[in-house]
């Protein structure tokens, strides 16, 4: 039997992190676990410890990590326990792990997916934030470590597969690509009537017509911000120019993006909206895994609808835009700013409305750096906290 393959999950007890165990557990011939991360949700680590048995686990935080030793220690289990930014860190550049599946939600995961990029790993990205904060920084830690990037964004990874194995060498213009097309469902809102955005609650936004996915990403695909992050996200991985990327509006989720070529073919990738599926295709490129997804049924399928955004609708999808023309610190201000209004909204203190509004605020007020370096980088991340965090406290909600 050919050696295993050590994987690393960063973000394991989430939903991307779900289903890559699950397709993993499928296949224990081929691969293994090398490492477990979290932030502080012990129980869910320690249940996964038990199952999986890695090398190492790794809680964010500090005290959560103490409790998971002790269980584990309890339970006569040898996992080393780590904790913090650099617990996470040394996950993500393990010896014993060759492959990394980034699953942190949000900036949190930049610092880390940063590291395995830089140790050279095969890098299974789902952590659009790091990508939108970093583009640059993070493609060249890609190319200089020869490390490989395989987008687990089921549109990326849709492009990815609609597009020849040297684009990357060869550059998009010269293999003839005209445009990358993203589709998005246009989430749980698209028919509302406006007027009624206001009133929504957490619960409405996180009700996505057709992914199961964790709550930060499901209010981002309600205001589609996340195809915001997204097309900043296709413009880094695929060097794509502004001007050649268009989304398309596609309520089934069963196309995941496509590419237009010069001749005036349209790729596309197909499939049932389940995250196994990129999942799967990243661990076994350029060869193909099974997953456990459902297989289409054309005969069932039924119509399939498009349309162009509504950007009366969807504010969010506009400011990103305007931050990628901005360039420089711009993409990781507009980033955190939605990452501050996303948690208020969960958590009852702004309107879904508002969400737009404090990232347009932010975008206005903070003076963004046309440097791309990390230090810009994390000191736009952080003032762009600090604004947001003064326009919630002025406006939240009486609860
Ligand atoms: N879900 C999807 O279908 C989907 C599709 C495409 C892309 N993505 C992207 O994949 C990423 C993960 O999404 P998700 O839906 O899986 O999120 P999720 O269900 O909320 O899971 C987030 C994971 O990150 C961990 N985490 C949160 N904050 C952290 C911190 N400060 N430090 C270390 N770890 C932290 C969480 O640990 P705890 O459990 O301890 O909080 C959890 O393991 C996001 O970037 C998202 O945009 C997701």
């Amino acid at each position: 039997m050919s050696e295993r393959i050590g994987v690393a999950i960063l973000g394991s007890t989430g939903s991307i992190g779900a289903s890559t165990l699950d397709v993993l557990q499928r296949h224990p011939d081929r691969f293994r676990v090398a490492a477990l991360t979290a932030h502080r949700d012990v129980e869910a680590l320690f249940r996964q410890c038990l199952t999986y048995e890695p090398d190492v686990a790794v809680l964010a935080d500090a005290d959560a990590a103490e409790r998971l030793r002790e269980r584990l220690r309890a339970s006569g289990r040898s996992v080393e326990v780590l904790a913090g930014v650099a617990g996470l860190e040394h996950a993500a550049t393990l010896p014993e792990a060759a492959y990394v599946m980034a699953a942190i939600v949000g900036a949190a995961g930049l610092l880390p997916t940063l590291a395995a990029a830089r140790a050279g790993k095969r890098v299974l990205l789902a952590n659009k934030e790091a990508l939108v904060m970093a583009g640059p920084l993070f493609m060249a830690a890609i190319r200089q470590h020869g490390a490989e990037l395989l987008p687990i964004d089921s549109e990326h990874n849709a492009v990815f597969q609609c597009l020849p194995p040297d684009f990357a060498h060869a550059g998009l213009a010269a293999v003839g690509v005209r445009r990358i097309l993203l589709t998005g469902s246009g989430g749980p809102f698209r028919t509302a009537p406006l007027a009624q955005l206001a009133e929504v609650a957490p619960e409405q936004a996180c009700a996505h017509p057709n992914w199961s996915m964790g709550r930060k990403i499901s209010v981002d695909s309600a205001t589609m911000m996340n195809k915001g992050l997204e097309v900043i996200e296709a413009h880094w991985l695929f060097e794509a120019p502004t001007a050649a990327i268009e989304v398309v509006v596609h309520p089934q989720s069963v196309i995941h993006s496509m590419v237009e070529y010069q001749d005036g073919s349209v790729l596309a990738q197909l499939g049932n909206p389940d995250m196994r599926t990129p999942i799967a295709h990243a661990l076994a490129w350029p060869r193909r895994l099974a997953s456990g997804v459902a297989f289409l049924d054309f005969a069932r399928l039924g119509t399939l609808e498009f349309q162009a955004p509504d950007l009366a609708r969807f504010p969010c999808l506009r400011l990103a835009f305007a931050a990628l023309e901005v360039g420089g610190a711009a993409p990781a201000v507009l980033n955190a700013a939605n990452e501050m209004a996303v948690q208020a909204f969960l958590d009852r203190r702004i309107r879904f409305t508002d969400i737009a509004a404090v990232v347009e605020h932010v975008l206005e007020q903070v003076s963004v750096s046309a440097a791309g370096d990390l230090a810009a980088i994390l000191e736009g991340d952080l003032e762009a906290r600090a604004v947001a965090g003064r326009w919630i406290a002025a406006w939240a909600l009486e609860v």
